[in-house]
This record gives C-alpha cells, sequence and structure tokens, in this order.
C-alpha cells in the first residue's frame, strides 16, 4: 500500500501464477506447460535468426504469423489476432467486447484470471455454479448478460463442452460476444473454430503455451469474424503497436508448419493422462474426466492441501487452489512418462 497508488491500484486483487521455481529441482506439474520440447523446426528457425535484425521494430501486424495461422485454421488474415499469449489476447477482448450495462458471465469454478481481470477493466460479472458434477449447463448463461466467457475445456477441472452446447450458447446470446478459451482443447475437445462462419458474435481464443510445448514464448490468438478482430486491433493499437516480437513471430509460424511432431506429442500427453487417470483411481482418487493436459482430482480421505505439501516436501510439485468449492482438489499436470511415474511412486508412498 502506498498513498502514491490510484484508487484502481489499490482495488486490485491480481492474479496469482502458478509457482516457477528457477532451481529446477522439482518434478513440475502444477503449470500444464509441455513436458516436452518444441518442434525441431522452431529450434532451427531461433539458431539461424538474423540477429541484426533484432535492431528494428517488428512488423506490428505479425503479418507472416497471421497469415501462417489463417492457412492453418483455414480461415482469412482478416479473422486472426495474435498477441502475446492468450492472457494478453484475452484481455483485449474484455475491453473491447465486454459491455458495462449488464454483468457478463463465467462459471464459477474457471480461470481464475477473470475476475482479474473483470477488476482491472471494471466490468461486474456474474458466476453461475457449475453442476455438482463440475459441468456446465448452458441453459444458465440464457439470460440478460454484457458477455460471455467459457474455458473449453473448462480449467481446472478438465471437462470438456460438446460442440452442440457451444452452439446453443451462441445461438441463445445473439446480442453478447461469446468468448470460448481453447487453451487446453487440442488434447481431444470439439473446437468452436467450425462455429465461426455461422455466428459472428463467437471469438475462439487459443494459445502456443500448451500443445504446441511454447509456453515460454508468449505467443496467443483469436480466431473469429473480422469485425470482431479490428475491435480487438483497436484496442491493441491503444496500448502496445507491437506485442509479438520478431522471434516470438517466426518461431510460432514454424511451429504450425510441424503438425506430426505436435500431434506425437500430444497423443503422447492423452496416453499418459490415461494412464494416470487409472492409477489414480487405484489409489483412492476421484478423477474427473478430463480432455485437457491435466487432471482434477479428489482423495476419498486425504486432505488436499497436506498431499500438495507432502508432494512439494518430495519434489513434486502440483496445483492447490484455496478456493470454495474446490479446495479438497488437486490439479495436476500430465508430465512425462518417468514424470507420471515419479508421481504416483510418491503418491504411493505418502497415502500407503
Ligand atoms: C484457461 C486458460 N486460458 C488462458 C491461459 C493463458 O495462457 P497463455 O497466456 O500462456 O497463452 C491459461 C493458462 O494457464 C488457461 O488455463
Amino acid at each position: 500500500m502506498s498513498r502514491y497508488w490510484s484508487k484502481l491500484v489499490t482495488r486490485l486483487d491480481p492474479y496469482t501464477p502458478g509457482e516457477q521455481p528457477q532451481d529446477q529441482q522439482y518434478v513440475k506439474l502444477n503449470t500444464n506447460e509441455s513436458p516436452y520440447p518444441p518442434a525441431p523446426a522452431v529450434a532451427e528457425v531461433l539458431n539461424n535468426f538474423d540477429v541484426a535484425g533484432l535492431r528494428r521494430y517488428p512488423d506490428p501486424q505479425s503479418t507472416q504469423l497471421v497469415a501462417a495461422l489463417a492457412a492453418y485454421h483455414g480461415l482469412q488474415p482478416q479473422q486472426v489476432f495474435v498477441g502475446n499469449g492468450s492472457d494478453e489476447v484475452l484481455a483485449h477482448a474484455f475491453q473491447a467486447f465486454f459491455k458495462r450495462d449488464e454483468p457478463i458471465l463465467f462459471p464459477d469454478i474457471s480461470y481464475s484470471f477473470y475476475p482479474v481481470y473483470c477488476r482491472l477493466f471494471e466490468i461486474d460479472y456474474r458466476q453461475p455454479p457449475l453442476g455438482a458434477d463440475f459441468t456446465i449447463d448452458v441453459g444458465d448463461y440464457a439470460v440478460a448478460n454484457g458477455g460471455v466467457i467459457i474455458p473449453n475445456p473448462n480449467a481446472p477441472t478438465g471437462i470438456a463442452l460438446p460442440l452442440g452446447a457451444s452452439r446453443e450458447l451462441l445461438a441463445d446470446n445473439p446480442e453478447s460476444v461469446v468468448i470460448i478459451d481453447e487453451a487446453y482443447v487440442d488434447f481431444g475437445a470439439d473446437s468452436a473454430q467450425t462455429l465461426i462462419a455461422e455466428f459472428a458474435n463467437l471469438l475462439v481464443v487459443r494459445t502456443y503455451s500448451k500443445s504446441r510445448n511454447l509456453a515460454g514464448l508468449r505467443l496467443g490468438y483469436a480466431l473469429g469474424h473480422g469485425d470482431l478482430i479490428e475491435g480487438l486491433q483497436r484496442i491493441k493499437n491503444s496500448f502496445n503497436s507491437y506485442p509479438v516480437d520478431s522471434l516470438a513471430a517466426a518461431a510460432g509460424a514454424a511451429a504450425l508448419a510441424d503438425e506430426t511432431y505436435v500431434r506425437d506429442c500430444n497423443h503422447r500427453i492423452i496416453a499418459n493422462r490415461e494412464r494416470l487417470q487409472a492409477e489414480l483411481g487405484k489409489l483412492g482418487f476421484e478423477v474427473y474426466p478430463s480432455m485437457s493436459n491435466f487432471v482434477f482430482v479428489r482423495h476419498r480421505e486425504a486432505a488436499a492441501e497436506q498431499l500438495y505439501l507432502d508432494l512439494k516436501a518430495g519434489g513434486i510439485l502440483v496445483r492447490y487452489f484455496k478456493t470454495p468449492r474446490i479446495d479438497d482438489c488437486l490439479r495436476i499436470s500430465i508430465g512425462s512418462d518417468d514424470e507420471c511415474d515419479a508421481l504416483i511412486a510418491a503418491l504411493g508412498r505418502i497415502l500407503g
């Protein structure tokens, strides 16, 4: 607290990211990063990068990256917006599209950055509760609102919304922008991207951080009707003209060219997820059906916070949220084979 702070700064309740220990001593299963390195094509581009060119500002429109993403998704470049991580893209979208006369809607259990943006941008919000099984009932969103945002699959539950439900959500909300945050969609869920041609109020937000193994690069993007993309451009050009640096733009385009590598990594993550779910079930955990690169679990007897602390003491980081309704759960990212083995062995010792 300082007397120099504005009222806004005083009122903020900033987001707390998962721990990022700098000593690399942990098996890190707490922030849903990929256990695998980026595609070899990314390393090649970075190794051959024209360092002298860094004296210039990057292309403010990221033209080549946008063109590569448009081609990859079968859209026009005017339907693609890129930013410095999907968190930044989401921040711009909150400012661009969420109207102030009615509260916006998002589930009571979802990505904990959404309420943080609401406070920062002074947007009123309401959180329809998930069902007892943590599923979303899109009928809860068929009410007057200033906008809707839903992660699909949801975070931190990992539960996916079928495409029919996304369609219903969009059809029920023709006056609002509906943002589907698809940070984890590549691990088995249905993308709403196929609905973009049908619904001018749909914005799909994606990231390179999870299924493209590039959380350290900070690259995210949005897909939608050209009018929505233009709205995002107006915010971006009123905030930071150069959100995507030259290195990220080049690496991001290269990452799209190596689809076989990315698919292979994601298949390995899905296979490990299935294995982990079965093993955790045997250890007495209730496991929510995940379509993500993490699992959300509750032990039938052991307290989640103590499990988190015991795992950490044993060198394994998982995510514990001290939040109502989920303070008895753990979110565990899917690691490599060895990391999954280490987790199972540690839990076996702790619970045994
Ligand atoms: C649901 C969801 N959306 C968006 C993000 C932000 O991803 P990034 O800013 O790394 O692109 C995350 C990160 O964990 C997430 O869980």
